[in-house]
């Protein structure tokens, strides 16, 4: 008897290549503690990833793979929840193409990633269909499962509200079908990058989780610190430092004394960055053994993703029948 309450959790994340400490610490890490707790899908976005990435493929299966590696290798265990890739079970596409049919332009227009994204992303026509649908898919992606939760960063808290819109007026039309799911938004700062900005694949300041040990050093280096402290002598201020921030959210137990011996000048930028890479070190080494072991059998991976859109299309394949059933189409 499984002792799982029946709540069910559905997230995504975008093989936008090699998955990084920003997406360990803001989801994946949430996302492994959730697979104890609920019934839960995670898949690879892949088709989300061609609103922005249609016009450069060339890497999209390596990037695939790279991230179901990644998936695993963070500590989803297909025992516990379904791994799936989101192109591999077409219902999504399918009640993404119902949905299209409710879904009011105007609540499209005013999602607001729609503007900022075609602004971030300069030089592409993201002046598409599939791109002002992204939303719509999206709704597609955690209804189809009947999400009760779904975690995620911030900036996606739009795309849960609009779910919700979309089911409620589906619900209206054709009968109760769909919950009305609610984003778990987790609490956790935001990583920087080592160049002090948001880590981010688009700005190229990402420790990624398979870069190897002598990687991280060199990036750990190139890390800023404190700009005015130019001598160990000076005092430090380590609320404008970078390597203080990652002690933060990877050396907890310390930072109040890192913080005291930067200010009082006792701890030198170097030796401080050391310390903090070993901390990084240490943390990444469990994920890094898993990655080697399942580097050494490829198949399994194919094995993890199969199982899981046969899993997945199962519960699919049922919700978009209901919602056939409930539209009069059978
Ligand atoms: N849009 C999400 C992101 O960029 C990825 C995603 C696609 C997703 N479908 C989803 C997240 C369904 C949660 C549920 O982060
Ligand atoms: Fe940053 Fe550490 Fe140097 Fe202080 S001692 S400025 S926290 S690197």
């Amino acid at each position: 008897m499984s002792l799982k309450p029946q709540k069910t959790v559905v997230s995504g994340i975008q093989p936008s290549g090699k998955l990084h400490l920003g997406n360990l610490i803001g989801a994946l890490e949430n996302w492994v503690s959730l697979q104890d707790k609920y019934h839960c899908y995670f898949f690879i976005a892949d088709l989300h990833a061609l609103t922005t990435g249609y016009d450069n493929v060339k890497k999209f299966k390596d990037d695939i793979n790279e991230v179901a590696v990644d998936l695993m290798a963070v500590g989803l265990d297909p025992e516990k929840c379904v791994i799936f890739k989101q192109s591999d079970v077409p219902e999504h596409c399918e009640l993404h193409l119902l949905f299209s049919m409710i879904t009011p332009l105007p609540w499209l227009l005013r999602v607001p990633t729609y503007k900022s994204k075609i602004d971030e992303i300069k030089g592409k026509d993201l002046g598409t269909y599939g791109f002002l649908g992204y939303p719509v898919l999206q709704a597609a992606d955690i209804l189809i499962y009947k999400a009760d939760f779904v975690p995620v960063g911030e900036d996606q808290v739009p795309h849960i509200e609009l779910t919700r819109e979309i089911a409620r007026r589906f619900n209206h039309f054709y009968g109760n079908v769909f919950p009305l799911p609610q984003d778990l938004l987790t609490n956790v700062p935001v990583m920087p990058g080592i160049d002090g900005r948001k880590m981010s694949k688009s700005y190229g300041n990402t420790i990624a989780l398979s870069d190897s040990p002598e990687t991280i050093r060199k990036k750990v280096n190139l890390m800023i610190t404190d700009p005015a402290r130019i001598k160990k002598e000076d005092k430090g201020h380590p609320g404008v430092c970078t390597v203080f921030e990652y002690h933060r959210i990877f050396n907890q137990p310390n930072v109040e004394q890192i913080r005291r011996e930067c200010i009082d000048a006792a701890r030198g930028c170097v030796d401080c960055k050391k310390e903090f890479l070993n901390h990084l070190l240490r943390y990444l080494e469990p994920i890094q053994k898993r990655r080697a072991e399942i580097m050494e059998h490829p198949k399994k991976v194919e094995s993890v993703l199969e199982e899981g859109r046969l899993k997945a299309s199962k519960i699919a394949a049922a919700t978009l029948y209901e919602a056939k059933t409930s539209m009069g189409i059978i």
